[in-house]
């Protein structure tokens, strides 16, 4: 079984991280996301991947190459211009000659895909919909089911919730039998939550949902992307991490120098050659990427750090800086008596001059400079 990945968007929700680094690459406690995708497929036995693209695709091939180092094989392709999610599929129809997956490129789940391909061939389905319940439904495509599970209607986010009796949503993981494409247009964009979907069902084709409760997250915002990292590291969501235990819930890369007084309470994952100075503090769920340098007394909380971020500890009389519920990209420099708070965005190559204090989901884009007490809330 061959599986197709979507990942031609862009990623707006997420800038300014997308900005220079496609959502399959971000960081997800230190490993490129769709690293996690991989090794789930695997596990299931799925190594031919097709790697749907359009949005920064050298950024992900020059990292992957043929794949063969992550136990996969890869073949890409590239969009012109965006073709939707159907649209995409219908351009690689090419290399697709049996029962086959697609996948969301920004999904981390634990689903069984084994069980769902099970389910798939033993329903003769035309297509298998993965499917996960949410508590409100209203911002989510609703899938309802009829007998054997059979697929009785789509309802697109709804406003009132009268007459809705599901709560299970499209899961972003589907099985489908080529032969379906052919409902698909070529060369034109085309979705298949308002097209190919509807279309096949009125088709009377045979379409099922497979609902579990398997672990499941939409990685498209910054508050979602925060909280994969820290269910991964909380062990919600199966992961593979990297670097090796040096304390209870702390691991480590190598190369890694942590000063005897500092405090590290887990969990916490930092990459490699990370310097940890005299009485900082870093309080789990925590990531640090490689080369970052946390000065004396600085803290991180509940934050996911990039490669080379520095965060500065006290100088010419200022306090350390303090982190608390952000993510920094690559490259940045947080100045001495500096905050940041709760769910800010921090881009790459940024200076952020003392004495700043950005909270409330501010977002700052790539390559700025904030001179010394420039924002403050
Ligand atoms: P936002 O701009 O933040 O909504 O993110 P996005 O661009 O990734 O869109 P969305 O989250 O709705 O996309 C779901 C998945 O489909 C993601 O993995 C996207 O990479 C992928 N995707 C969306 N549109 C296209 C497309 O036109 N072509 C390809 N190849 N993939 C797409």
């Amino acid at each position: 079984v061959k599986a197709v990945i979507l990942v031609g968007g862009e990623g707006t929700r997420l800038r300014p991280l997308t900005c220079h680094c496609p959502k399959p690459m971000q960081p997800m406690v230190n490993r490129p996301f769709i690293e996690h995708v991989f090794t789930h497929l695997a596990r299931h036995g799925v190594r031919d991947i097709i790697l749907s693209m359009c949005y920064l695709p050298a950024v992900i091939a020059e990292h992957f190459g043929d794949g063969r180092r992550f136990g996969v094989n890869l073949t890409y392709v590239c969009e012109d211009t965006p073709l939707g999610t159907a649209g995409a599929v219908k351009n690689v129809e090419q290399h697709l000659d049996d029962t086959f997956l697609v996948l969301n490129g920004d999904i981390l789940t634990d689903l069984d895909l084994t069980a769902m391909l099970a389910f798939h061939r033993q329903r003769r389905a035309a297509l298998t919909i993965a499917l996960t319940p949410v508590e409100d439904v209203r911002a989510y495509g609703l899938v309802e089911l009829g007998e054997r599970r059979r697929i009785r209607r789509f309802i697109e986010k709804p406003q009132s919730l009268e007459g809705i009796t599901t709560n299970l949503v499209n899961a972003g993981t589907y099985i489908l039998e080529p032969y379906t494409l052919r409902y698909a247009p070529a060369n034109e964009f085309y979705m298949f939550e308002r097209g190919l979907f509807p279309t096949l069902l009125e088709q009377g084709e045979p379409l099922f949902g497979y609902a579990s409760d398997a672990y499941w997250l939409d990685i498209g915002t910054p508050q979602k992307y925060q909280q994969g990292n820290f269910d991964i590291l909380a062990g919600a969501a199966q992961a593979t991490l990297p670097g090796t235990p040096v304390a209870d819930g702390v691991s480590a890369g190598a190369g890694c120098q942590i000063a005897p007084d500092a405090h590290l309470i887990g969990p916490v994952v930092l990459g490699e050659r990370c310097q940890i100075g005299a009485g900082a503090r870093i309080v789990g769920p925590a990531v640090l990427g490689d080369d970052c340098v946390i000065g004396p007394g600085a803290s991180v909380e509940r934050s996911v750090l990039w490669q080379r971020v520095q965060v500065s500890g006290s100088a010419d009389q200022l306090a350390p800086a303090a982190l608390q519920g952000c993510v920094v990209a690559n490259d940045t420099v947080i100045g001495a008596g500096c905050f940041i708070g709760e769910q800010v965005v921090i881009s790459n190559h940024c200076v952020v001059g003392a004495e700043n204090r950005l909270d409330r989901g501010l977002r700052l884009w790539p390559h700025r400079s904030l001179p010394p007490k420039t924002i403050t809330f």
